[in-house]
């Protein structure tokens, strides 16, 4: 791929719409940054659109700034999926090989299988497929049998499904935008790949990307996806008892959260105090800054410990041994790795950065915008892989030049990510 191409990625979070448009070189240059948008997200509540107007008016606005900015118009793009409507579920399946050796076709058919395992009530639909594994006549692990000789195909498959019509909301707000969507990726797994390494994946690793009104949990176990979730309570929840708590409107509680709100509390003196508006008055009133540290530490707290039972239940817990990656805007709350580390039994953890790209990554080098980036690198990824060399077909096999390029993350990746 010699020809510069354009990307566009486009997040329609709860408290914020992010666009991001990302010039692709070739597999070896890291994405240009040249274009973001970022509009207040109105229509959403926990990752839902309740205003379909307020959606169509955000995205638009979002789409039009980084249209400005990056000198191009914008039709399509990858669009970022999330809410706590999605689960997951992890299955095998098996085929007889129809020949001697495993072609394409049974890597599909053994997918497919898979799918068809999962059990949906109308109401939902199948938003992701990643091969965990393959195993060959038993012998496991093995992680593209295609022209591998052998009888019996069985997949170890991670399986992810949403309800069509909150994510057909979603869409429709998108495409009535003026935009037409070329993938809907589940945004855990956007994040994943911007902030999440490899190294991390093999060691087992769990993502929470703390939004305004959902926390994505993704977790990677011997380098492949095991879990993915979303729980509807993220950081408009902190800043919702601070508001109820001091008293004070949302948008004072929001900047109280910003300014002084430190999720170890304890290392504030209990004597140092701040000034807050009250609501519906003008009257100022002096609080301890411990008060709102204490207030915001106890809803982190409380989420993280819902991501952790999320991952008990689940059984993948006790096998995570490569630490917590905290992302998302509500990471931005200093001292939240702290408690992290206390709820998580000490596993390390730090917070995700989007790093490595050119153009503007200063801006973009957020964790607020993780989900956006981690959007446009998939969305090259697929460029790449459209214009790339003829025997790049189906589901797992991917060039080695756009596997070194993301690191190996998209081996772990089905193509079959959210079609729509
Ligand atoms: N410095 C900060 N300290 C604490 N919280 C912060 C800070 N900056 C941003 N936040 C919080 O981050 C949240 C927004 O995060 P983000 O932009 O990732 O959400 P979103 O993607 O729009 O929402 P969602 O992912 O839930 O749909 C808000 O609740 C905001 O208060
Ligand atoms: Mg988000």
């Amino acid at each position: 791929m010699s020809e510069r191409q354009l990307v566009v990625g486009i997040d329609v979070g709860t408290t914020k719409v992010c666009t991001l448009v990302a010039a692709v070189e070739d597999a070896t240059t890291p994405l240009e940054i040249v274009g973001i948008g970022l509009s207040q997200s109105r229509g959403l509540r926990r990752g839902v659109v309740v205003d379909r107007q307020d959606t169509i008016a955000s995205v638009r606005d979002s789409v039009q700034e980084a249209e400005r900015m990056a000198e191009v118009d914008i039709h399509e793009a990858f669009v970022g999926i999330s809410g706590d409507h999605i689960a997951s579920t992890n299955v095998s399946a098996r085929v007889n090989v129809a020949g001697s050796e495993v072609a394409q076709e049974d890597v599909e058919r053994v997918l497919q299988s898979a799918r068809d395992s999962v059990v949906l009530p109308p109401d939902r639909e199948i938003v992701y497929v990643a091969a965990r594994g393959y195993t060959l006549d038993g012998v496991k692990d093995i992680a593209r049998p295609v022209s591998m000789t052998g009888a019996v195909l069985d997949v170890e498959a991670h399986i992810v499904t949403g309800m069509t019509s909150v994510m057909a909301n979603v869409a429709r707000c998108v495409e009535e935008a003026g935009i037409r969507i070329l993938r809907r990726v589940l945004e855990p797994i956007a994040t994943s790949t911007a902030v999440v390494t490899d190294a991390e994946r093999e060691l087992g690793v769990i993502l929470v990307d703390i939004g305004g009104g959902t926390t994505d949990i993704a977790a990677f176990l011997d380098g492949s996806i095991a879990f993915t979730s979303s729980i509807a309570i993220a950081g408009e929840h902190v800043t919702r008892d601070l508001a109820r708590v001091l008293r004070t409107s949302m948008e004072e509680a929001e900047s109280i959260k910003r300014k002084w709100a430190l999720a170890v509390p304890e290392r504030v003196s209990d004597e140092e105090m701040i000034q807050i508006v009250l609501a519906g008055t003008n009257a100022r009133e002096r609080v301890s800054r411990r008060l709102a540290g204490e207030i915001a530490r106890c809803r982190v707290e409380e989420t993280l410990k819902m991501v952790q039972e999320e991952l008990r239940r689940a059984g993948i817990y006790r096998q995570v041994n490569g630490g917590v990656v905290l992302s998302g805007g509500g990471s931005q709350l200093p001292g939240i790795t702290q408690v992290a580390t206390d709820v998580f039994d000490g596993l390390p953890v730090r917070i995700g950065l989007p790093r490595g790209l050119r153009g503007l990554s200063e801006t973009v080098a957020t964790p607020a915008h993780a989900t956006a980036v981690g959007l446009v690198t998939l969305a090259a990824t697929d460029q790449a892989f459209i214009s790339g060399p003829p025997e790049v077909v189906g589901l797992s096999g991917l060039p080695k030049r756009i596997l070194d390029w993301l690191g190996g993350v998209q081996e772990r990746m089905t193509r079959r990510t959210a079609r729509r």
